[in-house]
């Protein structure tokens, strides 16, 4: 028996886990975040922690919770709102919820990269705003997929579901990684292996899926738009601080990408104003994630690993 603290509204059935295990639980019910002095107040005395993506989980809070503390449990795959090591050296477990939204990003990530290439962004505003349009041969042309290269950042499983999607769409693929994927992944979906360098000069639609991490703060910066064709997209449905966006910007103003699809921001929530003016980029508040599903089985196996660590056992999905 323990006391689980939940940081942020999750669904319901995650609660319930909670409770069933004979848990107290202490659950922030409201859509809107709490403030980080309500966070370190609400944590105090907890055995477990739940917590969303929007929460800065390092000393401070994990201090405030006490030494009883026995696991941070994120609902969430990325964990770059984590700090393992301040886990580790006080002896916390820590948690994130792989797999479970594999299909729903990759998913999100080849909508991105459908209202990019055919321009659906832009044709909607023109609906919206009443603008005065007709058919024309020429009127919004966008870029077909069949035959183009997609060069994958980062062939985890959410960038692998991604080029099978785009594999659908008859796309090539080639990617980039820190180690090789699996053979029989890369057979699959005659992908091989190249350097980013080759990745950004080949591609027609670059779609970022590696974790941010120091390693990979601005790995894509203006050096790198400089070398990407001047008809290619970006799409990123990682971690904004993956892409220098004021580099961004100046790439997608001055015409040497074609245009970019983002689902997340450097500095979440806010949005680079630049972005606002580029019509040649696509712009969604983190939706990766966000079927009722999939939020339901994030949450569920966040409670699931939870659970497990309050009862002495190995959690189903631990970080590292
Ligand atoms: C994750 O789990 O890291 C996603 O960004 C949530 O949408």
């Amino acid at each position: 028996m323990g006391r689980v603290v939940v940081t942020g509204k999750v669904p319901k059935p995650a609660l319930d886990i909670l409770r069933r295990a004979g848990h107290e639980v202490v659950a922030w019910e409201r859509e809107e975040q709490q403030s980080r002095a309500q966070l370190l107040e609400q944590v105090s005395g907890a055995d477990a922690l739940v917590t969303l993506l929007t929460e800065q989980v390092d000393a401070e809070l994990l201090d405030a919770a006490g030494e009883q503390l026995k696991v941070v449990a994120n609902v969430a795959v990325g964990y770059n709102n984590v700090d393992v090591e301040a886990c580790r050296s006080r002896g916390v477990v820590a948690t994130n919820t792989p797999g479970v939204l594999t299909d729903a990003t990759a998913d999100l990530a080849m909508a991105l990269i459908l209202m990019t290439t055919r321009r659906l962004g832009e044709g909607e505003r023109v609906i919206r705003s009443q603008t005065p349009w007709q058919w024309g041969m020429f009127y919004l042309l966008g870029s077909g997929l069949q035959r183009k290269t997609l060069g994958v950042v980062g062939l985890g499983s959410i960038g692998a579901a991604t080029a099978r999607r785009a594999r659908a769409f008859g796309m090539n693929i080639i990617y980039s990684s820190r180690s090789a994927a699996p053979r029989e992944l890369t057979s699959e979906l005659g992908a091989h292996r190249v350097d980013l360098d080759t990745l950004l000069a080949e591609s027609d639609v670059v779609s970022l899926h590696c974790p941010y991490s120091p390693a990979t703060h601005h790995l894509l910066s203006a050096s790198e738009f400089a070398a990407m064709k001047s008809s290619a997209y970006l799409i990123n449905t990682a971690r904004g601080p993956v892409v220098d966006e004021a580099a961004l910007v100046e790439a997608l103003k001055g015409g040497q990408i074609a245009g970019a699809g983002l689902d997340v921001f450097e500095d979440e929530p806010q949005v680079h104003p630049g972005l606002l003016d580029c019509e040649n980029a696509v712009l969604l508040p983190h939706l990766g994630s966000a079927t009722i599903e999939t939020r339901t089985a994030m949450a569920t196996l966040a409670a699931d690993n939870a659970v497990s660590v309050l009862a002495g056992e190995d959690p189903p999905t631990p970080i590292g």
